[in-house]
């Protein structure tokens, strides 16, 4: 990969969605938007009826509390789940997930907690894991160094030593960099994360962060959970918050402070947010 022109990957759309205003009607204008999405398992009814858009260039925050739906309703976005009901708009068009394949080549990465790289392996062979480059029938060793070398030096991912490194022995943050960077390697527009900062300590939480911010820099939208306030405050541009199964409440960061976050996380309502923010189901 050359240096020059920027990669595709990480190219800013020149024609962004125009700001949600809160009301959840105009899923025209954003990148992702849900509608009505419902996933049952048998008779135990996972999430309901949730709305939410994502715009692009956006970081969104997905907060609530241990088994209110965040892990089902990204698995549906990205795939994993086909919703028992709503419609899922892409760039205002309806769309149909069916598989992991369908979301990956829409553009939509998904980065999960258990990460899925070989610790056996080293950075750049966990990077092209079946996808590998090849010359003459032979693997392009070469081409692959260097292009991980890019992506990292693009993401501004700079503690790692050398990309012929073990993932063994990388730390957490380092690790969640190289996940990142293999999501982002193609096309990426969406990179949805579950929970990156969970095993973290504070300066890998902050890299991470970093990435989160420098991937939304670039033009592409993240949707991340996160149990923790601070990681949320200090990186997202907008909250969506889930309460048993159904969006409660959901809009621009500024709208919302850690109590009212609280309030919502436990109770699904609170006082101190603006009612155009609370979703109807
Ligand atoms: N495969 C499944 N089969 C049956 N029920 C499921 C399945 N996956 C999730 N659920 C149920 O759906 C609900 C939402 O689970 P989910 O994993 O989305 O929670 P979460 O918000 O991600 O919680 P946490 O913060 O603990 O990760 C829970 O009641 C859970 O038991
Ligand atoms: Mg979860």
């Amino acid at each position: 990969m050359s240096s020059n022109p920027e990669p595709s990957y990480l190219s800013a759309s020149s024609s962004g969605p125009s700001e949600y205003d809160g009301s959840g009607d105009e899923p025209s204008t954003m990148l992702l938007s849900l509608r009505g999405i419902s996933k049952n398992f048998g008779p135990v009814q996972a999430i309901q009826g949730v709305n939410l858009d994502v715009p692009a260039g956006k970081v969104t925050a997905l907060i609530g509390d241990n088994g209110a739906g965040k892990s089902v309703l990204i698995k549906t976005i990205s795939g994993i789940w086909e919703p028992s009901a709503g419609h899922i708009y892409w760039k205002g068009d309806e769309i149909h997930v069916h598989t992991p394949r369908d979301a990956t080549d829409l553009g939509i990465a998904t980065v999960y907690q258990d990460l899925a790289l070989c610790d056996n392996l080293d950075i750049v062979q966990n990077m092209y894991l079946g996808r590998e480059e090849t010359k003459f029938a032979m693997l392009d060793e070469i081409k692959m160094e260097l292009s991980t070398n890019q992506l990292l030096k693009d993401l501004s991912v700079s503690t790692v030593k050398s990309v012929r490194q073990l993932v063994a022995s990388l730390s957490g943050g380092q690790r969640q960099a190289v996940a990142v960077a293999r999501a982002v390697m193609r096309d990426s527009q969406l990179v949805i994360m579950d929970e990156p900062t969970a095993a973290l300590g504070v300066s890998q939480t902050h890299q991470v962060l970093q990435l989160i911010r420098t991937l939304s820099s670039r033009g592409i939208a993240v949707l991340v959970i996160s149990h923790n306030l601070n990681d949320v405050f200090g990186v997202a541009d907008r909250i969506a918050v889930m309460h048993l199964g159904t969006l409660c409440s959901s809009g621009p960061i500024s709208n919302y402070d850690s109590q009212s976050a609280v309030e919502l996380i436990t109770t699904g309502h609170s006082s101190r947010v603006p009612s155009t923010l609370v979703a109807s189901p």
